[in-house]
């Protein structure tokens, strides 16, 4: 645990190591990728490890035992904020294929930092708010304005801060501050808190834009 409530550091190895190849600015695009995916598999695990499990009956060829499996009227929605979200979302469903996937398109107005809407693929209403855990995906948590407003969508829809997690690479301590402000009880999972943001919105020292770094769109 972090000195920050309810934000999750994943403090492992294998992260480390991967974040030093994704924060090396002469990582092209293809090995980016690859590190990040290795990464995700660690955060998808803490983010997951509170799903609530019932009991129920089986027969293995042995014999008849109880087993676990996810609570059957649960319903796990993985919301990737476009585009750079979308590093997550592969693995995301390769390790919850019965998942929902909800797609969320924001961009950055580079003068304000103020995230404007382009897409929003989340129903105006939800059936069962309360048997719904959403997990919002962005790999950079910067400014915390654009995970502010996914998070009000769907607490809009009446489903519990509890039940809505925020999974990030890199998260910067402003954002992370604002976000547990108005939100204390989303569960916020991240590789790593940097130093701060520039004056750009970027994160210190961070790894550039994510977005670009990810579709192999940087300016040469
Ligand atoms: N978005 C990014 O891609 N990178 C940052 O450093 C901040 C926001």
């Amino acid at each position: 645990m972090s000195e920050y409530k309810n934000v999750f550091v994943i403090n492992h190895p294998l992260c480390s190591h991967n974040l030093r190849i994704i924060r090396d600015k002469n990582t092209n695009a293809e090995v980016f990728r690859s590190a990040i995916k290795r990464i995700t598999y660690l955060l998808f695990y803490k983010a997951t490890e509170d799903l609530e499990l019932e009991t129920v009956n089986i027969e293995t060829p042995l014999e008849k035992c109880e087993v676990k499996q996810l609570k059957k009227e649960k319903e796990i929605i993985i919301a990737p904020i476009l585009r750079a979200g979308l590093i997550f979302s592969d693995i995301a469903n390769e390790i919850m294929p019965f998942a929902t996937v909800r797609h969320i398109g924001m961009y950055r107005d580079e003068e304000t930092l103020t995230p404007i809407w382009y897409y929003n693929k989340i129903p105006v209403e939800f059936d069962n708010p309360e048997n719904k855990i959403v997990l919002i995906l962005d790999p950079m948590l910067a400014t915390g304005n654009s995970a502010i407003d996914a998070i009000k969508l769907f607490a809009s829809k009446n489903v519990a801060q509890k039940n809505i997690k925020f999974v990030s690479l890199i998260s910067a301590p402003e954002g992370l501050k604002k976000v547990q402000a108005l939100y204390p009880d989303v569960k916020i999972i991240t590789a790593s808190i940097d130093n701060c943001l520039n004056e750009y919105g970027y994160i210190r020292p961070g790894l550039g834009d994510a977005g670009d770094r990810i579709f192999n769109t940087v300016e040469k």
